[in-house]
C-alpha cells in the first residue's frame, strides 16, 4: 500500500476511574494473598467504576482526555468505533451513547465485541475507513467495565480484572513511511467456553435461575486460556514480523494487550525483545479487556518509550477466541 492512503494515530486520550482495589483489599474478600498474585499475575491494584457508571461514560472521559492533550472540533469526526464487551446495555450501542454524550452531530458509529481483542480489532476497523480516503477523522475506543460482569467471591477471576478505557484518533498519513503498516488477526470460536458471560443473551436470557447459577459473571477456565494465549501472542507477532521482512530486533516498542504480566514476558522472550521496549502496567491497571493497549500507548508515551519513528508491535489475545497483531510507525 502507498504510504499516502495509511492512518495514523494522532492523539490517545485515557481514563480510569479513582476508586482502588488493592490485592490488599482482595485479601480481606477472597482466599489469596498479594504474593501469590503479583508473581502469578503481576497485578497490584486495579481501578473500578462507582454503581451507576457504564462503559460509555469511561469512554466519554477517555475522549475528554484526548481532547485535553490534542484540540480539535469534535464535529469533524467521520466514524466513531467502540470495542467493548460491557456495553451499558444490549442496545444502542455504546458507539451511539458516546456519540450523543459527546454532541458530535454529522457522523456514524458501531460497537466491536472481540473480548481483549476489542481495541486492536476496532483499530484495525477504524484504519480501512481511513484508508479508503474518505475518512479523515475516526475516534477508536477501548472500554470496560469488567467489574459489572466479576464474581468477587471467585478469586480466579475477581484478582486479575479492572475498568478503563482509551481512545485514539486515526487520521490520514502525511509522511512517507508513517502509519500502520499491516495488521493479521484471527479467530478460533473453539475458545469460546474457555472465557464467557452465559446469561444475559438471547440463549439464556436473565431470569431467576440465570442469576442463582451465577451465569451473569465472567466463566473462566484460566489455564488453557493462559496456554492459548501464550502461544497464540507469539504466532501472531512472528507472522506479522515476518511476513514484513522484520525481526524482533527491529521493534522499538511492544505494546500487548495486559492480562497476565508472564503473557508478556513469554512473548517478548520469544521475539529477543529486551524488557525496556516492553510496556507494562497491568500491575496498576490490572485487565481492563479493551482499555489496556490505549492505555498501555498512554503510559508508553508518559515514559518516553514511544517516540517519533518508532515501529511499534501491538498484540492482543481474548475471549473468543480472538487475536491479532497491528505493525505501526509512531508519527504524533
Ligand atoms: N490466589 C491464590 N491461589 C489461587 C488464586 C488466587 N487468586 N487463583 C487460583 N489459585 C490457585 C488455584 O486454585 C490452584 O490451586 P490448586 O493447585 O490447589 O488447585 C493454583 O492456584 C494454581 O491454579 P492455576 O489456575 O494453575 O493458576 P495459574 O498460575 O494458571 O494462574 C490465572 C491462574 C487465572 C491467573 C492464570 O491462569 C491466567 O492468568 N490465565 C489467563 C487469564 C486471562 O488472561 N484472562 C483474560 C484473557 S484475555
Amino acid at each position: 500500500m502507498s504510504t499516502a492512503s495509511r492512518a495514523k494515530i494522532t492523539a490517545v486520550g485515557t481514563y480510569v476511574p479513582p476508586r482502588v482495589l488493592t490485592n490488599a483489599d482482595l485479601e480481606k474478600m477472597v482466599d489469596t494473598t498479594d504474593a501469590w498474585i503479583m508473581e502469578r499475575v503481576g497485578i497490584r491494584e486495579r481501578h473500578l467504576v462507582e454503581t451507576g457508571v457504564g462503559a460509555s461514560d469511561l469512554a466519554v472521559e477517555a475522549v475528554k482526555s484526548l481532547l485535553a492533550s490534542h484540540p480539535f472540533d469534535l464535529q469533524e469526526v467521520d466514524l466513531i468505533v467502540v470495542g467493548t464487551v460491557t456495553p451499558d446495555m444490549m442496545y444502542p450501542s455504546t458507539a451511539c451513547l458516546v456519540q450523543h454524550k459527546l454532541g458530535i452531530k454529522n457522523t456514524w458509529g458501531f460497537d466491536v465485541s472481540a473480548g481483549c481483542s476489542g481495541f486492536l480489532y476496532a483499530l484495525n476497523a477504524g484504519v480501512k475507513f481511513v484508508e479508503s480516503g474518505k475518512y479523515k477523522k475516526v475516534l477508536v475506543i477501548g472500554s470496560d467495565v469488567n467489574s459489572s460482569m466479576t464474581d468477587y467471591t471467585d478469586r480466579a477471576v475477581c484478582i486479575i480484572f479492572g475498568d478503563g478505557a482509551g481512545a485514539v484518533l486515526l487520521e490520514p498519513a502525511t509522511s512517507d513511511g508513517e502509519g500502520i503498516i499491516d495488521h493479521v488477526a484471527q479467530i478460533e470460536g473453539m475458545g469460546g467456553e474457555f472465557l464467557c458471560m452465559p446469561g444475559g443473551g438471547s440463549l439464556n436470557p436473565a431470569s431467576h435461575q440465570t442469576v442463582d447459577q451465577k451465569m451473569h459473571y465472567i466463566h473462566q477456565d484460566g489455564r488453557n486460556v493462559f496456554k492459548y494465549a501464550v502461544k497464540k501472542m507469539a504466532e501472531m507477532t512472528e507472522r506479522i514480523l515476518k511476513r514484513n521482512k522484520l525481526t524482533g530486533h527491529d521493534v522499538d516498542c511492544f505494546i500487548a494487550h495486559q492480562a497476565n504480566r508472564r503473557i508478556i514476558t513469554a512473548t517478548a522472550d520469544r521475539l529477543g525483545l529486551p524488557l525496556e521496549k516492553v510496556i507494562i502496567n497491568i500491575d496498576r491497571y490490572g485487565n481492563t479487556t479493551a482499555g489496556t493497549i490505549p492505555l498501555a500507548m498512554r503510559t508508553a508515551l508518559d515514559e518516553g518509550k514511544l517516540k517519533e519513528g518508532n515501529l511499534v508491535l501491538i498484540a492482543a489475545v481474548g475471549a473468543g477466541f480472538t487475536s491479532g497483531a497491528t505493525l505501526l510507525r509512531w508519527a504524533f
